[in-house]
């Protein structure tokens, strides 16, 4: 019982396992020591700046250690009580939700995955007229205007549907894609028949109308909304556009059963050439404001249009930490993990399992998640800028939040335009103190550390079953730029104002400050690295040891730290669900990500620092077709394009190769001085052999492969030229 008297509606629970991995940390702690001790006390006398340069790396990789055990000292787990939830409220009682769906281009998001998002979020198990979906459209494209507009009218049959055959998941492209028809009762399975006809109509329909390109002039004719885009010169230069297809407050806005249907809004906020639009936070802000005039519910949950609704009750999760009687009034936001639907089963380009089972739940003991930008329910006070005080919010709570607006629809439609007009946020607080952050690439990071630091906590809560399923990139260079972008912006974070060790230092605990090292410090992670695999397998080629002798007792806290770290994390990553494979191919892209995606990110944060705004580096992915997803299903690791990146990792995986096949070859020594030599190099040639281990897919990249997924020759080329100089270099 709690101290209102009432039984809590969330609890939460330390994870098991806890003594096992504080007395691993504990140990490595101790082998890291000797290994500074040795470090030191063997100083060479010759080539002292590699041995520094060593040390150096080392200690970096101490410290970035003794952040991960920070992270996963204390992660705790949230389980909540829907059941209490239900018996304690009234349905009348419930509180409304606003759900935000942000699309930004019809040709890279298309409208039929928009349309199932938004219906996989309109069928959630929850009053329907408390619920309103708004989708934001950066595009500003008809064709996904056409696809909501028909999706609003599948709705009235789709929402009944769901609540008589309780499906999971509300999407009806998931749905119908991993449900087979019910077989035992023949009303059903008839009903089961038509739905999902009409699903694959509407579906046909909107395909071939982005095949098309436009929508043609019969059915620009059937709806007013359409009318709007007269005045479109372009996606980027076209006034405000705001439609609401359902009004929920409307008597007629009923599904086939008579049942109230949830409130959906389409949005293309103004877009002029010359104003900044700060992308997705731009979006989010207009939506925040449009909202509060529509529906003005206390709580948004935002989306992204690739994620669609996998549990129709992750809205009453999440209320249930909200309206809490004992601790709910402090939470601003609950984050749901973000986790994928189409992964290979190794997931062969890594799959964030680590960061999402486990660093964000160590967060959330340290004192709250940060905002990953998706699947994320907030409080619209907090995300609006207000700061956390007990008094305020009994006050907002004596306020009444369905203010009833008796405006007819069409008129908030005109009276709304202006909110979302470019230039209504001139000389105001939007995207400083209010709303989402603006001027960041990773503007959800950064947002949710504003929160924070204005002293709301945040929770973490990974229900059974997944809250939503999302898409992640299908290509190496996809996910590398994605790797990127997330490393620069975290990084820019840490060099702006709102580091959190500043900004965040008065309501912020300490271990959370430092939690967030972990992700701001990805960039300075690429220097180490760098070093340790390519200036190891260099001393080799020149004949300077960096390591003590394999046959010394020193040897034995390297290969300590090294192997129980490794073990650890493959314990950890089985134990998180993941497969042996997958954690393979989870190192590979460890360290793929740290020479490349974080390098380029580092460069461009320096070019940045001296005042070029401009990436030197234009970066772009392919077009996905049917050759593309064969590979990927077979998890081959897709190349293709003559990306500097590449040229970065093929020169990296060419140049120990060369240092490994010298070592081996070479006729000068006899078999007594090999001995010698591997005892002398052992640590150095274990090295390469793993780098070269890791780096096999880009050999068979560069000379094994045929089909268009390998290395263009022109990189393999290149880093064959920048390999075999720097061998040169390393011999003579
Ligand atoms: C998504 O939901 C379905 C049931 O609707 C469930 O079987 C599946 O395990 C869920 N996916 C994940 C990743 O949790
Ligand atoms: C992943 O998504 C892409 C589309 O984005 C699809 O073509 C591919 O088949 C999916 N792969 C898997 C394994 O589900």
């Amino acid at each position: 019982m709690g101290k209102n008297g009432y039984l809590p509606l969330f609890e939460t629970r330390p994870a098991r396992g806890l003594v096992f991995f504080r007395s691993y940390a504990a140990s490595i702690f101790i082998g890291i020591c000797f290994i500074c001790f040795h470090r030191v006390s063997y100083f060479p006398v010759t080539e002292r700046w590699v041995w520094v340069g060593m040390f150096v790396a080392e200690l970096w990789f101490s410290f970035y250690f003794f952040i991960t055990v920070i992270v996963k000292w204390n992660p705790v787990f949230r389980c909540t009580f829907k059941d209490r939830l239900s018996s304690r409220f009234e349905e009348e009682e419930l509180l409304g939700v606003d759900i935000f769906v942000c699309t930004a281009d019809p040709r890279l998001e298309p409208p039929t995955m928009v349309v199932s998002t938004v219906l996989s979020v309109m069928a959630y198990d929850y009053p329907p007229h408390k619920l309103s979906v708004y989708l934001s459209d950066d595009g500003c494209s008809d064709l996904t205007f056409y696809a909501l507009l028909e999706a609003s009218g599948f709705a009235q049959l789709w929402l009944p549907f769901c609540r008589k055959l309780k499906v999971e998941p509300t999407s009806p492209e998931a749905y119908f894609q991993t449900t087979p028809e019910p077989v035992d009762d023949a009303f059903m399975a008839n009903e089961w028949l038509i739905i999902k006809k009409t699903y694959e109509d509407m579906r046909i329909r909107i395909e071939s109308m982005t095949r098309l390109g436009k929508v043609p002039a019969d059915i620009r004719k059937e709806h007013k909304g359409f009318d709007e885009w007269d005045f479109v010169v372009s996606r980027h230069d076209h006034p405000s556009i705001l439609q609401i297809l359902i009004d929920g407050r409307d008597p007629n806005a009923i599904d086939i059963e008579g049942k109230a249907l949830p409130t959906l809004v389409y949005l293309a906020r103004e877009k002029r050439p010359q104003i900044h639009h700060n992308f997705k936070a731009g979006a989010l802000n207009a939506l925040i404001r449009i909202s509060s005039r529509i529906s003005n519910a206390p709580f948004i949950l935002n989306v992204d249009c690739d994620m669609h609704s996998n549990n129709s009750k992750a809205i009453r999760d999440a209320l249930c930490f909200f309206l809490d009687e004992d601790n709910g009034h402090e939470i601003a936001y609950v984050q749901y993990p973000q986790t994928f639907g189409n992964l290979t089963k190794n997931e062969i380009y890594g799959s964030l399992r680590v960061v999402m089972k486990l660093e964000l739940a160590g967060f959330d003991g340290n004192g709250g998640p940060c905002y990953i930008g998706t699947g994320c329910v907030h409080r619209r006070e907090s995300l609006c800028g207000m700061k956390y005080s007990k008094e305020l919010i009994v006050e907002s709570k004596a306020m009444k939040y369905d203010t009833k607006i008796i405006e007819k629809a069409s008129s908030i439609e005109e009276n709304c335009k202006a909110l979302a007009s470019c230039t209504y946020e001139e000389n105001t607080p939007w995207g400083k103190e209010m709303g989402v952050k603006y001027g960041c690439v990773v503007e959800d990071i950064l947002t949710g550390i504003c929160i924070q630091s204005r002293g709301w906590r945040s929770v973490y809560l990974t229900p059974q079953r997944e809250a939503f399923l999302g898409m992640v990139p299908t290509t190496l260079l996809d996910t590398l730029v994605q790797h990127k972008r997330w490393a620069e912006g975290d990084f820019q974070i840490f060099l702006s104002k709102h580091c959190p060790f500043v900004y965040g230092c008065q309501n912020m605990p300490l271990k959370l400050q430092l939690s967030y090292c972990i992700y701001l410090f990805w960039v300075p992670n690429c220097f180490a690295t760098l070093y340790y695999v390519f200036v190891p397998s260099f001393c080799l080629l020149k004949g300077i040891s960096l390591f003590p002798k394999i046959s010394s007792s020193w040897g034995i806290p390297y290969l300590y730290v090294i192997v129980v770290h490794r073990v650890q994390s493959l314990v950890e990553f089985v134990w998180l669900g993941g497969t042996v494979r997958g954690w393979l191919n989870e190192q590979r892209m460890w360290m793929f990500k740290r020479t490349t995606s974080y390098f380029f990110a580092a460069i461009d944060n320096i070019l940045k620092l001296c005042g070029f705004s401009k990436s030197a580096f234009i970066i772009t992915g392919k077009v996905a077709d049917d050759d593309l997803n064969r590979r990927y299903e077979q998890e081959s690791m897709e190349f293709g394009t003559s990306s500097p990146m590449f040229t970065v990792l093929a020169t990296l995986a060419l140049f120990n190769l060369f240092g490994l096949v010298v070592v081996g070859t070479n006729k000068a020594i006899n078999d007594d001085a090999r001995i010698k030599v591997f005892d002398i190099f052992g640590f150095q040639i274990l090295l390469c052999c793993v780098l070269v281990f890791v780096n096999l897919p880009i050999y068979q990249g560069m000379f094994f492969r045929k089909d268009s997924g390998k290395i263009p020759a022109s990189v393999t080329l290149r880093s064959i030229a920048f390999a075999l100089l720097a061998s040169t270099l390393a011999m003579y």
